[in-house]
């Protein structure tokens, strides 16, 4: 519970495999939902479809017997709307709260038919009581139709996918990883909209956040909202360490990343992680990719192109804008090696980025004759 007349009315989903049907969450995922118990009765969205039976159960446990006059959708996506049409069908004379698009994109998934509708624009109010909420558009995060809202008397934001996470909300697990996967991966691509909505909040005087996934923030929010600035303007956490992603077919360019690796850790004192990207969760190593200034990529060559991992990954980072880091290359052909000239090619159409020099070429099995090149190629990666 929140407080008395703010309480958590959401579930955890921990049968759930992949997340949008592609991201590992292998402590499950919590759908959130709110209501707010004042003169007026208001809730604040519903769940993913796949736990609507446990949603209405909490639903009415919080309504005590009272029927609800208002449900606010802040994000029509499914893991949050997909069980309005059944909220609709127990509580049909209850007021559907949303702007303009939201209206439209809903009609693609139901019939609303002669829902009563309430259509809200930016900086509009709603009285509920002695709670009164305030919207607050917060488009492309992470859907066009996306607002928030803010409560006054509590001083409560609902965020709306916002500062959420992966992760049930019992398995109480420390926020930055899971959050960090999360966001990236989700919203990742539209910094430029998250700044604007994180100009928004600033003016606003903020107690609790109330995501819609994970759990609410309080304390934390200082911090938290200090790495929505960084990730929402592409800006690394660790400027110090080196992140290592490797794609090999038999295993010898990966005998390379390792010995990079020790070498960064012993002759050079610097922290280390490095990612196998076929075995890695390939979200992970995307966060890890944003995580770090300074990054390594090792790449067999493959049918005069990129391993395919590789190729993967570069993709995956480019559609969600990666820019600005500082990067060191290793490729490895037995005959013709292709892999740095074709990752150089996809690093160039980034923003801002550094490719360091010399590049490490590789024919086949990792020799102690690499160790010069690989050593001259960190020292650059970590001086630039
Ligand atoms: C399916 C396949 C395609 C390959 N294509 C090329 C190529 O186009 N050019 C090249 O120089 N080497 C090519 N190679 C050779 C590898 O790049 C070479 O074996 C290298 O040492 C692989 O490093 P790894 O053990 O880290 O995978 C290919 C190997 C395989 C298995
Ligand atoms: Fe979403
Ligand atoms: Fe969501």
């Amino acid at each position: 519970m929140l407080s008395s007349n703010i309480r958590y009315i959401g579930v955890d989903d921990i049968d759930i495999d992949l997340f949008e049907g592609q991201y590992y969450v292998p402590s499950g995922m919590s759908y959130n939902s709110y209501v707010i118990l004042d003169d007026k009765v208001c809730v604040m969205d519903t769940v993913d479809i796949r736990k609507a039976d446990v949603y209405l159960s909490h639903l009415k446990e919080a309504l005590d017997g009272r029927n609800p006059d208002y449900i606010v959708v802040h994000h029509v996506e499914p893991d949050h709307a997909s069980s309005l049409q059944r909220f609709l069908d127990q509580y049909p004379d209850v007021t559907i709260v949303g702007n303009a698009k939201t209206f439209q994109m809903l009609e693609n998934y139901f019939a609303l038919g002669s829902a009563a509708r309430l259509v809200v624009k930016e900086g509009e109010k709603l009285n509920l009581g002695s709670h009164e909420l305030t919207f607050v558009m917060a488009p492309m995060v992470h859907w066009p139709e996306v607002m928030m809202s803010y409560e006054g008397t509590e001083k409560v934001l609902f965020s709306a996918d916002a500062f959420g996470k992966f992760g049930a909300r019992a398995a109480d697990e420390p926020w930055d990883d899971e959050a960090r996967r999360y966001y990236l991966n989700i919203v990742g691509k539209y910094g430029p909209q998250v700044q604007s909505v994180l100009k928004k909040a600033s003016a606003l005087d903020i107690a609790a956040i109330c995501p819609l996934h994970g759990p609410e923030l309080d304390e934390t929010i200082p911090h938290v909202l200090d790495l929505y600035e960084k990730w929402s303007t592409y800006t690394s956490e660790d400027d110090q360490g080196v992140f290592i992603a490797y794609a090999t077919l038999h295993g010898n360019t990966g005998c390379a990343a390792e010995t990079l690796a020790n070498l960064i850790d012993q002759t050079y004192d610097r922290d280390v992680m490095v990612a196998d990207l076929a075995r890695v969760d390939s979200a992970e190593s995307l966060a890890c990719a944003f995580q770090y200034k300074r990054i390594i990529l090792c790449a067999s060559t493959y049918n005069a192109g990129l391993m395919p991992f590789m190729e993967d990954f570069l993709h995956h980072l480019k559609a969600k804008n990666w820019q600005g880091r500082v990067v060191g290359l290793v490729e490895n052909g037995s005959w013709a090696p292709m892999a740095a000239k074709v990752m150089k090619g996809e690093l160039e159409g980034l923003k801002n980025m550094t490719i360091v020099e010399p590049v490490v070429t590789l024919r086949g099995a990792m020799k102690d004759t690499y160790i010069p090149d690989m050593k001259q190629m960190i020292e650059s990666l970590l001086n630039a």
